[in-house]
């Protein structure tokens, strides 16, 4: 059963580390709401509470010798209590569902990044999302050398701050970069946005691509 099917709407964000897609979707919740109607954000991994020690474990920089697989067996377990747990009860609402990353950033990430078979990652999709797709994903685009910049001077702001991933080299960022710019070719729901600019401009480009999306669906 696809969002079509189903009464809400599911959106999703993706980008590499440091790309503002989090920022851009808090802006977007905000306009949605201000629109009217219920609008729920998840942020993967860790939106429920089970998530939130299944991230820990991800995230843990002492875990760098951990197998691609359980990574990605572990995003999964994340997400298939978010779907049972929060995704599914808000579609049936009729709410609008917006996630910063889902199943595109194990694509990238885990496929493109690590190597792994991309059939396995649509396969544990189907079992864990239990065929809910988003209708429309933006991918918010900056080059590799300007998102680690960005995510390092976060990190080094935060005072817990989760660097596993942003540890990795670049050749894996790239290929991350390129997953994802792949991905944009293969699936029609994805729309991909200049994150370059202010807040503001991208801000822009977000709200023309879900107005575009909803021009086609309403
Ligand atoms: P996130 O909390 O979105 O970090 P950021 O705000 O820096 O984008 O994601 C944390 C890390 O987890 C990020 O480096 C991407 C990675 N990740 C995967 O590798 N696979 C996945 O399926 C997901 C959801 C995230």
């Amino acid at each position: 059963m696809s969002t079509t099917s189903r009464r809400g709407l599911f959106l999703t964000f993706e980008g590499l580390d440091g790309s503002g897609k989090t920022t851009q979707m808090r802006l977007l919740a905000r306009r949605l709401r201000e629109a009217g109607g219920e609008v729920v954000e998840l942020a993967e991994p860790g939106t429920t509470e089970i998530g939130k020690k299944i991230r820990s474990i991800l995230l843990d920089p002492s875990h760098e010798r951990m197998s691609p697989v359980a990574e990605m067996l572990l995003y999964f377990a994340a997400r298939a209590q978010t779907v049972d747990e929060i995704l599914r009860p808000a579609l049936e609402r009729g709410a609008t569902v917006l996630s910063d990353r889902w199943t595109d950033s194990t694509r990238a990430y885990q496929g493109y990044g690590r190597g792994l078979e991309l059939e396995w990652i649509d396969e544990l999709d189907r079992i864990a999302c239990r065929g809910i797709e988003p209708g429309l994903t933006v991918l918010v685009e900056i080059g590799v050398g300007e998102g680690l910049r960005r995510a390092r001077t976060r990190n080094a702001d935060e005072a817990a701050a989760e660097t596993r991933m942003d540890e990795q080299d670049r050749a894996f960022y790239e290929r991350v970069a390129q997953g994802y710019r792949t991905l944009a070719g293969l699936y029609r729901r994805i729309a991909a946005v200049d994150g370059s600019g202010s807040v503001e401009e991208v801000g822009e480009r977000v709200w023309r691509a879900v107005e575009e999306f909803r021009r086609r669906h309403v």
